[in-house]
């Protein structure tokens, strides 16, 4: 994963999921959307994405598969008790081993066992280092307090947390979303990759924790839990690397970038006249992500259709190049703006989302790249991806790319039903 870097990260997000990341009271997913193209664009290349959330790994990958995430560097699930590397999700055995010490669910189980308001949570939600519950509010304070000590007595070295005013998880005492992030950033430090800066995104009671590790930034997302904001009045307040946005979830992320100069902060998705912006990134990473929103706004009818846009698309395409549908049909690239002409409006007044993950650049000559991304599509209930390439070379003097070739293949199970549509 970090082979990918050439040295430390420039920036490293890490960020809790529910109602931090993803807010499941934004159906369009907007948020989330306007974080994703944001990071793709400007820091998918020098730096380190990762997420911290109390989900198991079971439902951890239902909520990938309902929500338009990004693949994450890094992904420390179940309360800081799990971390796995990379796309293909790599346990981090060391530190489950660190969890073993003293820990013994056994008799976690029996104490609990004694408390009628403590509700097991599901069978999928109790993890090796992690027992959890339901606890309604107004019982909270007494059974944390009761349990604790009950706890103490039997010599077992736990840590308690309460989370959106419903959850007790009780893990060992080494583990945590905060002792997660401090073992990583010791092992960053060995390996002399510390990331220039870091920000913490959480919006509950098991993120107070992040807040503690030094010399990081931290947002409290405008939706915030008053049990997280109740912390951090007692124990955080004084701190000036920690807001409270004013924004929710993702967008309360954005919105910590810009307040603490981390680097760009305006998402591409909120450009909505890319020919008028002053903002000319030139980097084949911000093109892509570019093309791919005038090509969602296109179909969307969101643009308007002029001669003009015409006939730059026709300029940006090599005539001669080849596209590679993902059915395996070639055609020439010529035919690409005939093609995107035809799409303009299809899906008018639809729900109809396009968004771009694990964008990687690689120059291969003095004027050309190539670009390798994950391109998703959902439209409806219907989500499918390709895997594309996309070949790009500049003109000297000029400051725009020509798309030379372009290829994509279905990643496995995510193929679209209708393969009659051409589309790119
Ligand atoms: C997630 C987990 C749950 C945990 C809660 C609070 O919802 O699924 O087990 O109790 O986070 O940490
Ligand atoms: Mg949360």
């Amino acid at each position: 994963m970090m082979d990918r870097l050439n040295g430390p990260p420039s920036l490293m997000i890490v960020s809790d999921l529910d109602f931090t990341m993803v807010d499941h009271e934004d159906p369009e997913d907007l948020s989330l959307l306007r974080f994703n193209s944001l990071w793709e664009a400007y820091y998918r290349q020098d730096s380190l994405l990762v997420y911290s959330t109390g989900r198991s790994p079971t439902i951890y990958k239902q909520l990938r598969k309902e929500k338009p995430l990004l693949t994450p560097d890094i992904t420390i699930m179940s309360v800081g008790t799990e971390i796995a590397y990379g796309e293909s999700m790599l346990p981090d055995s060391d530190w489950e081993q660190c969890l073993n010490l003293n820990w013994n669910p056994d008799i976690i189980l029996q104490e609990t066992a004694n408390f009628p308001h403590l509700i097991p949570q599901s069978d999928t939600e109790q993890r090796p280092h992690k027992v959890s519950f339901f606890l309604e509010k107004p019982n909270s304070s007494e059974v944390i307090k009761t349990l604790s000590e009950r706890l103490q007595k039997r010599k077992l070295d736990v840590k308690i947390i309460y989370s959106n005013g419903t959850a007790l998880d009780i893990l060992p005492k080494g583990a945590g979303k905060g002792q997660a992030l401090a073992y990583l950033l010791r092992k960053f430090k060995a390996n002399g990759r510390i990331p220039l800066n870091s920000l913490v995104c959480g919006d509950s009671g098991n993120d107070a924790e992040l807040f503690t590790i030094p010399e990081v930034y931290g947002v409290m997302v405008g939706n915030a839990q008053e049990e997280l904001l109740q912390w951090h009045a007692e124990n955080a307040k004084n701190n000036p690397n920690i807001i409270h946005s004013s924004e929710r979830c993702a967008s309360g992320i954005i919105q910590a970038i810009g307040k603490f100069s981390l680097g760009p902060n305006v998402s591409p998705r909120d450009i909505k006249d890319f020919g008028k912006c002053r903002v000319n990134v030139f980097s084949p990473g911000y093109e892509v992500v570019k093309f791919y929103l005038f090509y969602e706004r296109w179909r969307r009818a969101e643009v308007e259709k002029s001669d003009q846009i015409l006939q730059n698309l026709k300029s940006s395409f090599y005539p001669l190049g080849t596209f590679v549908h993902p059915c395996g049909t070639e055609q020439p690239m010529n035919k690409c703006t005939y093609m995107v002409e035809r799409l303009y409006g299809d899906k008018q007044g639809k729900r109809y989302q396009v968004w771009l993950d694990r964008v990687s650049t690689s120059q291969i000559g003095s004027d050309s790249w190539l670009v390798k991304f994950d391109k998703w599509e959902s439209t409806g209930e219907e989500r499918y991806c390709c895997r594309t390439t996309v070949l790009l070379t500049t003109k000297q003097a000029e400051e725009s790319f020509t798309w030379m070739h372009i290829h994509q293949t279905w990643l496995d199970g995510l193929e679209a039903k209708d393969q009659s549509l051409w589309f790119l």
